[in-house]
C-alpha cells in the first residue's frame, strides 16, 4: 500500500464539459472501489477562457442523468506547476496533449497520456461536445465512464492498492 496518494489530473480545452466530466465519473468509481484517501483527482483546461465558470448546463444535465453531480466544480487553467503536483496527467484529445507538451518539463513528459488510451474502445479522443447535441455529451459519458473503469484498475494494479 502507497503512502502518498496518486493525483490524477484530467485535462480539455475549457474545463467545462470533458475534463470535469472525467473528474467526477472517475472520483466516483475510485470511490466505489473504496480508494478515496488513496487516488486523488482534479481536473483543468489548456484555455482561460471558461476560468471560474461552472460546468457546461448540458454536460451537468446529462451526467446528473446517470448520478453524478458536477455543480461544485469550477474551471480552472493548467498552470506550470501541476507537471510536479500531479502524478498523471490525461489529455482529453490530441490537441490538449500537444498543447500540454509545450508547457511541460522534460522530467515530467512521461505523465502525459491521452485519457481514452486506457479504454476499451478504438476511439483515441474524446469528441469535443461543445458545439454538438445531446448525443454528444452521452458520448463523452460512455467513454469516459469505459476509460475510468479500466484506469482504476491499472492504477490499483501498479501503486498496489485495496
Ligand atoms: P471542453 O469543451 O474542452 O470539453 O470543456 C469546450 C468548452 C468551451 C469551448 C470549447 C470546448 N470554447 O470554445 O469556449
Amino acid at each position: 500500500m502507497a503512502g502518498k496518494p496518486v493525483k490524477v489530473l484530467m485535462v480539455c480545452l475549457g474545463n467545462i464539459c470533458r475534463s470535469p466530466t472525467a473528474e467526477v465519473v472517475f472520483r466516483h468509481q475510485v470511490a466505489s472501489r473504496g480508494l478515496d484517501k488513496h487516488i486523488l483527482v482534479d481536473s483543468a483546461g489548456t484555455g482561460s477562457w471558461h476560468i471560474g465558470h461552472p460546468p457546461d448546463a448540458r454536460a451537468m444535465r446529462a451526467a446528473l442523468e446517470r448520478s453524478y453531480d458536477m455543480s461544485a466544480l469550477r474551471a480552472r487553467q493548467v498552470v506550470p506547476t501541476d507537471m510536479a503536483e500531479f502524478d498523471y496527467i490525461y489529455a482529453m484529445d490530441r490537441q490538449n496533449l500537444n498543447d500540454l507538451l509545450h508547457i511541460c518539463p522534460d522530467a515530467y513528459r512521461d505523465k502525459l497520456t491521452l485519457f481514452l488510451h486506457h479504454g476499451n474502445s478504438d476511439v483515441e479522443e474524446v469528441p469535443d461536445p461543445y458545439y454538438s447535441g445531446a448525443d454528444g455529451f452521452e458520448l463523452v459519458l460512455d467513454l469516459v465512464e469505459d476509460a475510468s473503469a479500466s484506469l482504476v484498475s491499472l492504477l490499483a494494479a501498479k501503486h498496489d492498492l485495496s
